[in-house]
């Protein structure tokens, strides 16, 4: 049994920013932050293009941010939460600086801005095409200076503490007190209580498999909210990035960022046709869903198993000064940018809805708050503009910060009782699990794609429902693995995406139904 001030579970940014603030607030408080790989594995990692800021006010204005995240958002941001995103962005960012993050500067020695899909104007700070790494180190060295934060990596969470689990305890309202832990080195499962609880747990792109994100990215922390009966919303909003490296086999895709169509480059079919041209004014920078779904319709029409992205008409040496990293992975994959188009494909990128949060990032469990992808705050609406979620982490990690400052103290119970494996064995399943995991990401990527259809999404729910059952039935027998609450936590996942799709009545966003289409038009 451990007992801390904060627990955080996730490190990335959201969780690394906030556990920095809160610590240099009360040197006496205890910070623990748990993260289930290598401290720094998380999507935060891999993020290229950059932070959506509004830095150069005679070209550009908070207006202009703001005009752009609603029309990406197509009608469901919620107006105010935007505003006080967009406007709180620029003294985020300087926070970052003084951390002593690195970014691009021009030659005037001011940051380098970079656009992206849906922005009107040049606002990504970057820092080369590895914002996301160097934002990490950045925050882990900090937190490595804090005394007062543990940080536990290879530690899992696998349960929210709630009055479910404390006996003789009744009540309607539900609180958190921490969480159970599965140290992943021992197999020994902690209790950690904690007064206040922040779920900082990523995103979900693992559910589809094909996928921009880490295979961390299992969204654990939705599941866990959502056991513990916390209000859960937007899960239908799935944003597909159009353009990731083509591999026959699927998987882990590497992303090839918006910002190399920010600096020009063009999507074109096999036979040299440029086809955003036929679907949308603005081509290639039409926002992110339009691409999408503009690509999955160019190859279903031809067949073929992906489009191209061209840059051999760039300017190269300032290609590569501006993104060394795909350069040399498109290099190890022996395409020569000079001459050379590269196969993309969309995949899974990112969750624009999640654990529904108060601007405060307060969830509807007590003591429980929640930041970053996890999180569903309001500004992405139905689909979330480029470079918007590091911003939406900064900006909300600060609010979390400032509400827990002011924040009554929490009476954490006496009688947590230790996690109960009483009846379980060491699973002998672990084919079954990798099995079902294939089948749940087939599922998700056949039935729940970038376009879907009532039929198809009544078929995914009787398929997860065999599965889930068949999880169940094994997570109950079973000693608990990561692999094992991954996949249990997956299919809740899937269940509320596909769900949540069949209640949305009116395609929006990223969002794209074709049995609403063909209702509107009866
Ligand atoms: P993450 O950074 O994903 O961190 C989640 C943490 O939670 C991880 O440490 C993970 O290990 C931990 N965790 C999860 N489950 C558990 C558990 N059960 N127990 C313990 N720990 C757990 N956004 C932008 O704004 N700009 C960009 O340029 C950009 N580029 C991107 C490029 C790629 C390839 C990807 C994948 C995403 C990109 N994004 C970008 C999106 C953005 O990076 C993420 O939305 C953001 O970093 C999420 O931060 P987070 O802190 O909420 O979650
Ligand atoms: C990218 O660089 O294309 C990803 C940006 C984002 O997801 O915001």
């Amino acid at each position: 049994m451990i007992s801390t001030n904060y627990l955080v579970i996730g490190s990335g940014v959201a969780g690394l920013t906030f556990a920095v603030k809160i610590a240099q607030k009360f040197p006496n408080k205890t910070i623990t932050i748990v993260t289930k790989g290598d401290e720094e594995e998380s999507n935060t990692k891999y993020a290229q293009g950059g932070i959506a800021v509004v830095l150069n006010e005679q070209k550009d204005s908070f207006a202009k941010h703001i005009e752009d995240t609603l029309i990406a958002g197509d009608g469901l941001c919620t107006p105010e939460i935007v505003a006080m995103v967009v406007k709180e962005g620029p003294k985020r960012l300087q926070e970052l600086v003084a951390w002593e993050t690195n970014f691009d500067l021009d030659s005037n020695g001011t940051f380098d801005l970079g656009k992206e899909g849906g922005h009107s104007e040049y606002r990504v700070v970057h820092y080369k095409d590895i914002t996301g790494f160097e934002l990490e180190r950045a925050l882990l060295k900090k937190v490595h200076q804090l005394p007062n934060i543990t940080i536990l990596p290879h530690h899992f969470a696998i349960d929210l503490i709630t009055e479910h689990h404390i006996e003789n305890k009744e009540t309607d309202a539900v609180s958190c007190y921490g969480a159970y832990i599965l140290n992943q080195c021992t197999d020994k499962i902690l209790t950690i209580k904690a007064q206040h609880t922040l779920l900082a747990s990523g995103g979900i792109g693992s559910v589809y498999g094909h996928t921009t994100n880490p295979i961390i990215a299992t969204g654990d922390g939705i599941a866990m909210a959502y056991r513990a009966k916390a209000v859960i919303k937007g899960m239908e909003f799935v944003q597909f990035h159009p353009t990731t490296m083509y591999t026959p086999e699927g998987g882990s895709s590497f992303l090839i960022s918006e910002a190399v169509r920010g600096f020009g480059a063009y999507l074109r079919t096999k036979d040299g046709h440029r086809f955003m041209l036929d679907y949308d004014s603005r081509a290639e920078l039409a926002s992110r869903d339009i691409v999408s779904q503009c690509i999955d319709s160019e190859l279903k029409k031809t067949g073929d198993p992906f489009v191209y992205l061209d840059c051999t008409h760039l300017d190269m040496a300032a290609f590569k000064k501006h993104f060394p990293n795909i350069y040399e992975k498109c290099s190890e994959e022996h395409i020569q940018l000079e001459k050379d188009w590269i196969p993309v494909v969309p995949a899974s990128h990112y969750l624009c809805g999640g654990i529904d949060i108060d601007k405060n990032g307060k969830t509807s469990v007590n003591n429980l708050y929640a930041c970053g992808e996890c999180s569903r705050t309001g500004l992405h609406g139905a689909n979330r503009l480029a470079s918007n979620s590091l911003l939406e982490a900064l900006v909300y990690s600060h609010n979390i910060y400032l509400d827990l400052c002011e924040a009554p103290k929490v009476n954490v119970p006496e009688n947590i009782p230790p996690w109960n494996d009483d009846g379980t064995s060491i699973p002998k399943e672990h084919i079954l699990i990798q099995h079902n995991l294939k089948q749940l990401q087939a599922l998700m990527r056949n039935y729940v794609g970038i376009v879907r259809n009532n039929d198809r999404l009544h078929m995914a729910i009787k398929h997860l429902n065999l599965l889930y059952e068949e999880v169940e039935e094994l997570y109950r027998k079973s000693k608990i693995t990561t692999a094992l609450c991954e996949l249990r936590n997956m299919i809740n996942v899937a269940h509320l995406i596909i769900q949540q799709s069949l209640n949305r009545k009116e395609n929006k966003g990223g969002y794209y139904n074709i049995s609403n289409i063909k209702k509107a038009s009866k």
